[in-house]
């Protein structure tokens, strides 16, 4: 557990000041909405270091890609998501003096993310240079019912004397990406008011106008507006009593050309903060408050007799609801959500084989829905991008990295040939509807997008007329620590998944909806017969890398000529890798970065013996370096599979208390949100064993020694289903909805509305 913070099932908590840790604690506590959001920089002055971030969804900037020697293929831009004004600023002075946490003594401190309610607040108390001690305390929400609002309640107490206090609350669009590949500002001023600025992001034209008022409780502060181009300020000054707070409550309207006409952004902020106005500050953190609850009444995970995973969970439950709503097809969930800007907030495979299964199961079916439609919308620019690299015929290479569909890498030589992720957008409507039963998904928008992958994986495959089979060569598999490597299993296996699955999907919606299916085919210029033949003849003859004496699959061509060695028998100093290592020495060697072979037992668990999964397990888990937060998720699933609880419990911790503890000392940067949706897998399907089965909800609950019990909820078709694990008993009670059968290790179960069953005993490890 982190030295410093403290264990809570529903706060994260600092109870001092770290001077080395403001960077990492703005991450951990940073806020957001769906929408936008805010990393938790301090409202005043502080001239330590910081790393200011505030993002708003969908508002990106193409940076021109930097490389020293161009080839075709390359993307021009990589994608970013955009640092834009710094709306939460509040300057404070005492007596003339700045009050600085860097600068001053800091006689106590407290900050606290209230994860059930939605805000972060901090109180401290200093000593300025003349010997005033002041009390200060800040509440601050981005609102989650109110999407284009933020709030913050600031105020200053001195506590051992009268004071004169000034406030200067403003708003700065001047501000730049850490991350910039020509260190260039990508925004540019369109206007301002007294209140508000509107700014322009260069090349992509979104334009964003951030507007506040300012509220003291002082009826006779002096007021004074100033500002300069590109930042309006207030500045109120007022006399505050010994031991009276003097409250500046600021409320920030922040609408942006994605839901306005620009010409209309000046007057849609202003109604949004003349409506929060009107509400009063209270009253929107009551709503916030209660719009939390409601949010958190269908998808919460309770853990007992273990407070550093219940909180671990918890954070990690709250941050993937903070990052994506599924209000907006046009968003998506980024790998640093609202909380940095590594990875460019743009969309990768990670949203398909990670954030799915969560966003449906425990938001609702309507938000994995949403996820899909994303790529749907996409699939023209899929196809674009499919036809720069030689592909022809509407085939279509979803992007690795993309913020509009069109592929913006900033890694040629490794994400470059990572055409895995087609398979996992391809396995994403699958795994929808199994668990949804929305079956006219299909027709409506998975049948375009599965033909179009279908169709670059049968011009992506080689006859080998050695092997009599095809191949896949010259790809990335999901180990990014193997580049260029030919038939990764994982690779291959999707591919034919892909093709299967499409060829399924033809034949459904053309005898479900022939209408539909024609319209399809006309607009595709779909050859149905020949070109599924053809997909079939690769299903058939594929070639798989396999090793029949371990008998286990084989990550690619020639992985076993490596030196076999082990990840227990690498020294610390050795790790991570990825900064100890020279690239060279990484890919020579056999250690793997994350699950590869694992993820395709994963994702086709139900293709493969419990037998084969042990043993490729045990293969692949013992040389797998988890340096992507992504890998021990999957592990942990898997070990619970297999009945390896201790293997389970280990990677668990590793998934969900990733950020809060830092195990891989790069916090600073943002929070690993993708791989949060992993950590609720980790116990839904981990421990909870849950699966869609013979078109059934199944478990196969299994607790580990650690907790006394743990109890997680899902929405199913309809339903509000909660599980309970403890003891030597399952809890299972539908508490929304119509009774359901269920399948239960394997056993068929009516459940109506609570019922208990006794758990069967642990599996032995073989
Ligand atoms: C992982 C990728 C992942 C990306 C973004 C990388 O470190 O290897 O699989 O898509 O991070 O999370």
């Amino acid at each position: 557990m982190n030295q410093f913070l403290i264990a809570d099932p529903w706060k994260i908590i600092e109870d001092r000041f770290y001077p080395n840790r403001v960077k990492a604690s703005e991450s951990l506590f940073s806020i957001g909405n769906g929408t936008m959001g805010q990393r938790a920089n301090f409202e005043e002055q502080y001239s330590g270091k910081s790393f200011h971030g505030s993002y708003i969804g969908g508002v990106y900037y193409p940076d021109k890609t930097r490389v020293g020697w161009w080839k075709n293929g390359y993307p021009e831009y990589f994608a970013k998501v955009l640092n834009s004004a710094f709306w939460i600023g509040i300057d404070v002075k005492v007596n003339g003096q700045e009050l600085d946490l860097a600068k001053l003594k800091i006689l106590n401190f407290y900050r606290e993310l209230d994860m059930r309610h939605g805000t972060l607040t901090r109180i401290f108390t200093v000593e300025m240079k003349d010997k005033t001690e002041v009390m200060v305390k800040s509440v601050r929400f981005v609102s989650l019912a109110r999407t284009e609002l933020g709030a913050v309640q600031y105020s200053v107490t001195p506590v051992n004397s009268d004071a004169t206090v000034e406030f200067a609350s403003y708003i700065e669009g001047d501000v730049r990406n850490e991350d910039a590949n020509y260190n260039e500002k990508f925004w540019e001023l369109v206007g301002q008011t007294t209140e508000s600025v509107t700014m322009r992001t260069k090349k992509t034209g979104f334009q964003v106008c951030w507007m506040m008022a300012n509220e003291v409780n002082a009826p006779d502060a002096r007021i004074e507006k100033r500002g300069r181009e590109e930042r309006v300020e207030e500045i109120i000054t007022a006399r505050a009593a010994d031991k009276q707070p003097l409250v500046l409550t600021k409320y920030v309207g922040i609408v942006s050309s994605l839901n306005h006409q620009p010409a209309d952004l000046v007057t849609a902020a202003a109604r949004v903060v003349k409506e929060a106005r009107e509400a009063g500050f209270d009253a929107l953190l009551e709503e916030q408050r209660q719009s939390w609850l409601e949010k958190w009444k269908s998808c919460d995970i309770e853990i007992g007799g273990d407070e550093a995973a219940q909180q671990g969970i918890r954070y990690c439950i709250f941050q993937l609801l903070q990052t994506y709503t599924g209000k907006d097809s046009r968003l998506n969930v980024g790998p640093k959500g609202f909380t940095g800007e590594k990875y460019g907030g743009g969309t990768y495979w990670d949203t398909e084989a990670y954030c799915l299964p969560f966003y449906m199961a425990a938001v609702g079916a309507e938000v994995g829905r949403q996820l899909l439609i994303y790529r749907y919308n996409q699939l023209d620019k899929a196809i674009e991008n499919a036809e720069k690299l030689g592909f022809t015929g509407g085939a279509a290479l979803y992007p690795m990295v993309t913020m509009n569909g069109e592929e913006s890498h900033n890694e040629w030589e490794i994400t470059f040939e990572e055409i895995h992720r087609n398979g996992a957008i391809a396995f994403a409507i699958f795994n929808y509807i199994r668990y949804t039963d929305d079956r006219k998904y299909l027709a409506e928008y998975g049948l375009e997008v599965l033909i179009a992958i279908a169709r670059f994986w049968a011009q992506r495959v080689n006859w080998s007329e050695e092997k009599r089979k095809y191949v896949i060569l010259g790809v990335t598999g999901p180990n990014e620590y193997e580049n260029n490597v030919n038939n990764n299993w994982y690779t291959n296996y999707i591919a034919v998944w892909c093709l299967k699955y499409a060829a399924f999907a033809v034949d459904y919606v053309r005898q479900h909806d022939p209408g539909r299916y024609e319209a399809i085919v006309a607009k595709t210029l779909f050859d149905a017969p020949f070109e599924v033949e053809h997909w079939y003849d690769i299903i058939g003859k594929m070639y798989f890398p396999k090793d029949v004496r371990r008998g286990i699959f084989l990550q690619q061509d020639g992985y076993l000529d490596k030196e076999q060695t082990l990840v227990r028998d690498l020294s610390p100093e050795d790790r991570p890798l990825n900064r100890k290592w020279s690239w060279d020495r990484i890919l020579r060697s056999d250690f793997i970065k994350q699950a590869d072979v694992l993820q395709g037992l994963y994702f086709f668990e139900p293709d493969f013996d419990l037998e084969t999964i042990r043993r490729n397990f045990r293969f692949y888990e013992s040389r797998t370096v988890h340096e992507s937060s992504l890998s021990p998720c999957v592990h942990a699933i898997l070990a619970a599979e297999i009945g390896d609880m201790d293997k389970a419990y280990e990677m668990y911790l590793r998934t969900s208390r990733l950020d809060l503890d830092d195990y891989n000392r790069e916090i600073e940067e943002g929070l690993h949100i993708t791989s949060m949706a992993g950590s609720w897998m980790s116990i839904v399907e981990g421990y909870g064993g849950m699966r869609v089965r013979e078109n059934k909800l199944s478990f196969s609950p299994k607790l580990p020694e650690e907790w006394e019990y743990y109890s997680f909820k899902i929405k199913f078709r309809g339903r509000v289903v909660k599980v309970t694990v403890q003891g030597t008993e399952t809890v299972i009670d539908i508490e929304e909805g119509e009774p359901l059968e269920i399948l239960l290790d394997g056993r068929p179960e009516q459940v109506i509305r609570e019922r208990t069953f006794a758990a069967p005993p642990l599996p032995d490890e073989a």
